[in-house]
């Protein structure tokens, strides 16, 4: 069980910027990754997804089937839908 917010996919619509906030979503649950935007080792790229899913993009760059990729995210997760 977790003790932080249920947020709805509109309200992650919201945040799709650097000045609003990047949020995505993943798996259920949702994650700020504002602060990780300028570390991304795939650069730019990372600002496709955001306000939406992560799923479609991780399916076409295998690179983030990893643990370590999974560690990171989980440093930035606010909620779930
Ligand atoms: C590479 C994390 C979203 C495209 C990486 C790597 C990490 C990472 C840790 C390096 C992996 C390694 O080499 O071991 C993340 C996280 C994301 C995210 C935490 C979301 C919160 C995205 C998205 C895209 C993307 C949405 C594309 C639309 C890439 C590409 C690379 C990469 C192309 C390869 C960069 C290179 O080696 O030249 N990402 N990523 N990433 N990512 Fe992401």
């Amino acid at each position: 069980t977790s003790s932080l917010p249920i947020y709805s996919l509109e309200e992650v619509t919201k945040h799709r910027s650097l000045e609003s906030g990047v949020w995505v979503t993943y798996k259920g649950d949702v994650y700020d990754i504002t602060d990780f935007v300028t570390k991304h080792p795939g650069g730019d790229k990372i600002l496709l997804a955001a306000g939406g899913a992560l799923e479609p993009f991780w399916a076409l760059y295998a690179v983030h089937k990893q643990d370590h990729v999974l560690e990171i995210l989980s440093e930035y997760k606010i909620g779930a839908l």
